[in-house]
């Protein structure tokens, strides 16, 4: 049986504290991801995804597809989701394949696999959980790892991504950023495949 196709029957679903909060949450999220895409024919001529040159855009608050500034991302506080922002447009690139998150680790936190790709401490990965594509939106209590709240797996951001619990197997992928002149900037593409496996 295809086990994406049913409600999961594994004990991390079920009875953690918090975790009714954070399933409502999760699911609050993916519905937002949902109906923020766009319903007809691709109205971007470009793809949705993070290319050099872009900023990133809230997706969701007061500032909702507005620009991030570096200082809106700080050290110890819940990751930021956000879109890529097309600077030529100045529009967000709404897609589940743009999702991103973002979070901003201590320096000495920072390994080698991860520091070429962070700015100033933030580091950004693909949101979409490499187990069964739930967005990755909470902060780990060790400030330098990142949670999927739907089954528990935990990504090590200060590790480019790397899986430290399961149910995951595959890292996320990161997304190279760079402040240039004070700005948040995407510096690369993803460096890896987007969600699970296929
Ligand atoms: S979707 Fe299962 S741990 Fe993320």
């Amino acid at each position: 049986m295809d086990q994406r196709s049913h409600s999961c029957q594994c004990k991390c679903c079920g009875e953690q504290p918090d975790s009714g909060r954070r399933s409502m949450l999760t699911g609050a999220l993916a519905l937002a991801i949902a109906s923020s895409m766009p319903s007809g024919p691709a109205r971007a001529e470009r793809s949705p995804k993070p290319e050099p040159g872009d900023r990133l855009a809230f997706m969701l608050g007061e500032r909702a597809q507005q620009e991030i500034k570096p200082a809106d991302i700080e050290i110890g506080k819940e990751p930021t989701l956000a879109y890529p922002l097309d600077v030529a447009s100045g529009k967000a690139l709404i897609s589940r394949v743009s999702l991103l998150v973002v979070t901003r680790l201590k320096p000495e936190d920072l390994l080698p696999s991860s520091k070429p790709n962070a700015a100033d401490g933030i580091v950004a990965f693909s949101a979409i959980c490499t187990h069964y594509g739930c967005p990755v939106t909470t902060l780990h209590p060790s400030q330098s790892q990142l949670v999927c709240n739907c089954h528990g797996s935990v990504f090590n951001a200060a590790d480019r991504g790397a899986v430290t619990a399961g149910p995951a197997t595959r890292r996320l992928s990161m997304l190279p950023l760079v402040i240039r002149d004070g700005v948040l900037e995407v510096a690369g593409r993803l460096d890896g495949p987007i969600g699970p496996p296929t």
